[in-house]
């Protein structure tokens, strides 16, 4: 921790430095396809992409943002990023509001918070050399540096993701790249900005199941020695476990459940959460414990349910659940989910249906609903709500 850290901690008084990048209560709606010609009472059709996001990323630590397809992970990323203006809400860099526009101010903020796409092909011009790309990047960041010393740097970016010789790997056109190496390639790309945030949205997931762990391995050492920021976007709360310290759950637009990776993965909250974790791929996963595999269908995000956007997946909805949104609910350790189940007058379940899905059996801490594995429920946590 740096003494700037040390000082903007005690005077932020939450025990906490101040984050590098902070999302607050962004919302962003898309007009939705012929939405302009709807025009009745409620105004033009949106999609609610993200509605009312808070999110925080430290220097020097990986915050890990999961959630099925459709959830609004990219939308944030893109918020944050500046690519999208944001409906409501702020964003902050280094605790100061930011709104860039464009020209300087959008070029100067790119440097700092840097976006890592999941398509590495699909960045990357065909017809250009690695050296023409990077050669690219350290005009724009690097204008100083001309002839022998822009080629040195060159050959740095490109031995700090471990493509070494670089010379090797300087001249070649990306269709001559793998996957992974040319992801590597991307990563020296966006470090010759010499970002304070990485922004990788599922960055990963496009590469054989081989080479992932080597590049997530590669993000987390530079995120450690250059201190940076970095948001990982993924499908796999699984791999958020290992890789990341914190880990936020995104559902239909919004942020549900969020706390140390550790947590959130081994005593997961929401119920959503706890699905998540059911369906996903595990080889530590006890054999007696089914793989879930159906797991229904996300909302629409045009007129997205009422009350608890879950509800009508939950097996535990109660009757509030569908009218009244739930509040954050604080359950220690920095950990919190947006549940009625962790409210002080827990309700019965809305019905009798609904009460034939409620967890049957709890041994352990878990609890097993129509093979869902739920994972623990209330009266294991302190609940308060804030
Ligand atoms: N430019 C756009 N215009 C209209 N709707 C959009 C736009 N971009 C995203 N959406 C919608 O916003 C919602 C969230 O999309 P987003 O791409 O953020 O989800 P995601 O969680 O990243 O999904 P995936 O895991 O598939 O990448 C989706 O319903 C999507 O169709
Ligand atoms: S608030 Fe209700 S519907 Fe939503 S996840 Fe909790 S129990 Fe399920
Ligand atoms: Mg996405």
């Amino acid at each position: 921790m740096t003494v700037a850290d040390i000082i903007s901690e005690e005077s932020s008084g939450t025990g906490r430095p101040t984050p590098i990048l902070e999302a607050r209560h962004l919302t962003k709606h898309f007009l939705a396809r012929g939405g302009k010609k709807r025009g009745d009472a409620k105004g033009p059709k949106v999609v609610h992409a993200a509605d009312d996001v808070s999110l925080s990323l430290y220097s020097g630590q990986i915050t890990a943002l999961v959630g099925e397809s459709g959830s609004g992970k990219s939308t944030l990323a893109r918020l944050l990023s500046q690519l999208y203006h944001v409906t409501s809400g702020e964003i902050l860099f280094k605790g100061k509001p930011v709104k860039v526009r464009g020209g300087k101010a959008f070029r100067d903020y790119v440097s700092d918070v840097q976006l890592i796409l999941q398509d590495p092909f699909g960045s990357f011009n065909p017809l250009l050399t690695i050296r023409q790309h990077l050669e690219r990047a350290a005009k724009i960041h690097h204008p100083d540096k001309r002839g022998k010393d822009r080629t040195e740097l060159i050959y740095d970016l490109l031995r700090q993701v471990n493509l070494n010789p670089p010379q090797q790997f300087a001249d070649k056109f990306p269709h001559e790249l793998s996957g992974g190496q040319l992801q590597r390639c991307s990563i020296a790309r966006a470090l010759a900005a010499n970002p304070a945030v990485f922004l990788a949205d599922e960055p990963v997931s496009s590469l054989d199941v081989s080479i992932r762990l080597g590049i997530l391995n590669l993000l987390r050492r530079l995120t450690e020695e250059r201190n940076v920021g970095l948001l990982y976007v993924t499908h796999d709360i699984a791999s958020a476990r290992y890789f990341a310290a914190e880990t936020a759950v995104m559902y239909a637009g919004e942020i549900i459940e969020s706390g140390p990776s550790e947590e959130v993965t081994q005593k997961a909250a929401h119920p959503y959460t706890q699905l998540l974790i059911a369906s996903a791929p595990d080889p530590g996963r006890d054999p007696d414990e089914e793989r879930v595999t159906d797991i229904g269908q996300p909302p629409s995000l045009i007129d997205p349910p009422t009350g608890c956007r879950f509800h009508p997946r939950c097996p535990q909805a109660m009757e509030r659940c569908t009218t009244q949104v739930p509040p954050k609910f604080d359950l220690g350790a920095d950990h919190w989910a947006k549940c009625w189940l962790y409210a002080d007058d827990v309700q019965s379940p809305a019905s009798d249906a609904q009460a034939a899905r409620r967890p049957s059996s709890i041994t352990n801490g878990k609890a097993i609903t129509n093979g869902m594995a739920i994972v623990r429920g209330k009266g294991d946590l302190p609940a308060s709500a804030s």
